[in-house]
């Protein structure tokens, strides 16, 4: 069997757009501007910073050559570094299926409230409207509740338009994202303009950026520095890789590197001042104290911003139509990143029709997503998310770092991104990828280990943290094992 010409995106702008499409998800809207709020305001924006330059962008850097360099997807280009390697690709893409299995519910109640923004139909008590009408929330994991089928429908939808959009292959995908990266951004303006235009906004933005420089002094302000910066990159889940590999081997490295990085994190921080001016305007002219609301996650955004929305003195509507369309906009490119990221590692090994594929991984998606349509959905949905999000990708991002530096040779991927980039890694980048990137990522999985063991996760019982938490962690582990042992079909790679 010959190989077959690898596909290639139509521009290397479509490339650089699919990745920040893929970075720039809810992660910007609902995470960055709460950490930023609690971890120091202000004054967080310098361990931030120093994460993006000595963590975030020197990891980019490494997916992307890793990616083009060899000219696969995480598992083929972690074999081509060394064959035992195979499996923490399959790992990483086992930890990605399951986050996309969620994010996809999340887009699920977009949907249901970009439906329900017409007439604001969850009124004053965005609350009740959240937990009963739409989840319908039963009392604990092990209370399943019955699928909420607006939801579901929702559901479908989303895994459908993932469908359409990578089945025929990158080509269309950069298309797409001439769509899904500008839009949510347009919203965003109209979004900020109104917020800031309101009345409150200076307090609510007051709360997002005085800075408290004192925090700085607590190490754990940068743990979450180093985190938000790793998840937001949407590293470790071998999606950069397998956007790159679809590059030309000849093609710049760093410099896109540092546009989609630059991009990502500009976008988090303007994010800010959109969401925290209304907050600001909801605490003022309600007397709501703002410290007593959801700012972060579904929270912030089903029960909080709709309620701003309300509150608005006119034209709620359109702006709750403009605030959902930016959130499902925000959520579609990160989710069929994963996902393309998944077809394509597959399709490296076994060479099986790309549109067969796309399409059985995503009725497996679909019918995997039922459960956190439930009653129960919400619940299990954090629990997941909670172990794929803070051990996944920090055990899969160290690995990368001490297997490519302490068991490769380190010094040829250099030489490869020198060769093709303007912008030249060095001694520095040595040093990000062999010691702060690894030091970080292992300190921040041994604290999150210890914590876990000392208090069990938001008080749930046991048996739902060890079957929706360590359960699946270790499932995606031996999912890694079981992929690699398999024998692929290709004659070459
Ligand atoms: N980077 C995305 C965000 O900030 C999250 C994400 C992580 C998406 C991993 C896909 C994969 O929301």
């Amino acid at each position: 069997m010959v190989e077959e010409k690898r596909e290639r995106w139509n521009a290397r702008g479509s490339f650089i757009m699919a990745a920040i499409g893929s970075a720039v998800g809810l992660g910007n809207i609902w995470r960055f501007p709460y950490i930023a709020y609690k971890n120091g305001g202000g004054a967080f924006l310098i361990p931030y910073f120093i994460a993006l330059f000595t963590a975030g962008i020197p990891l980019v850097i490494l997916e992307y050559s890793l990616g083009q360099y060899m000219q696969g997807a995480a598992p083929k280009a972690m074999k081509k570094v060394k064959k035992s390697f195979e499996f923490i690709g399959w790992w990483a893409l086992g930890i990605g299926s399951i986050i996309s299995f969620y994010y996809c519910v999340v887009m699920a109640w977009s949907w249901k409230y970009l439906l329900a923004s017409f007439n604001m139909e969850w009124g004053e008590n965005t609350k009740d409207y959240f937990f009963n009408k739409v989840l319908h929330i039963s009392k604990g994991p092990f209370e399943i509740g019955g699928i909420q089928w607006e939801v579901l429908i929702g559901l479908a939808l989303t895994w459908v338009l993932i469908y359409f959009i990578i089945y025929k292959g990158v080509n269309r995908v950069g298309k797409v994202v001439n769509i899904t990266v500008p839009l949510p951004i347009i919203m965003l303006i109209i979004l900020f303009i109104r917020g800031i235009t309101l009345p409150g906004a200076l307090k609510g933005i007051n709360y997002y950026l005085e800075p408290n420089f004192a925090i700085l002094l607590d190490w754990r302000v940068w743990l979450e520095a180093y985190s938000q910066i790793f998840f937001s990159l949407s590293l470790g889940f071998g999606i950069m890789i397998a956007y790159a590999s679809y590059m030309p081997k000849e093609s710049d490295v760093a410099n896109n590197a540092f546009i989609m990085s630059l991009a990502n994190c500009a976008t988090s921080f303007f994010g800010g001042f959109a969401v925290f001016s209304i907050l600001g305007y909801l605490s003022v002219m309600n007397n709501i104290d703002i410290t007593k609301l959801k700012l972060s996650g579904p929270g912030l955004a089903f029960v909080t911003y709709p309620l701003a929305l309300y509150k608005l003195p006119a034209l709620g509507a359109l702006f709750s139509i403009a605030f959902f369309v930016m959130l499902l906009t925000l959520g579609i490119d990160s989710a069929f990143s994963i996902v393309e990221a998944i077809v394509s590692g597959i399709h490296d090994k076994w060479n099986i029709n790309k549109e067969k594929l796309t399409l059985i991984f995503c009725i497996v998606g679909f019918l995997s997503g039922i459960i956190f349509t439930t009653g129960s959905g919400l619940y299990w949905l954090d629990i997941v998310d909670h172990w794929m999000s803070n051990f996944g990708l920090g055990i899969i991002g160290l690995l990368e770092c001490i297997l490519l530096y302490y068991f490769f040779d380190f010094k040829k991927i250099k030489e490869y991104i020198n060769s093709v980039s303007e912008i030249k890694v060095g001694l520095w980048w040595d040093i990000c990828i062999g010691f702060i990137t690894p030091a970080i990522l292992g300190f921040s999985l041994i604290f999150n280990f210890n914590q876990e063991f000392t208090k069990s996760y938001e008080s749930y019982p046991m048996k739902a943290l060890l079957i929706g938490g360590w359960g699946i962690a270790v499932l995606c582990m031996i999912f890694g094992i079981f992929m690699m042992k398999m024998k692929g079909n290709r004659v070459k790679g």
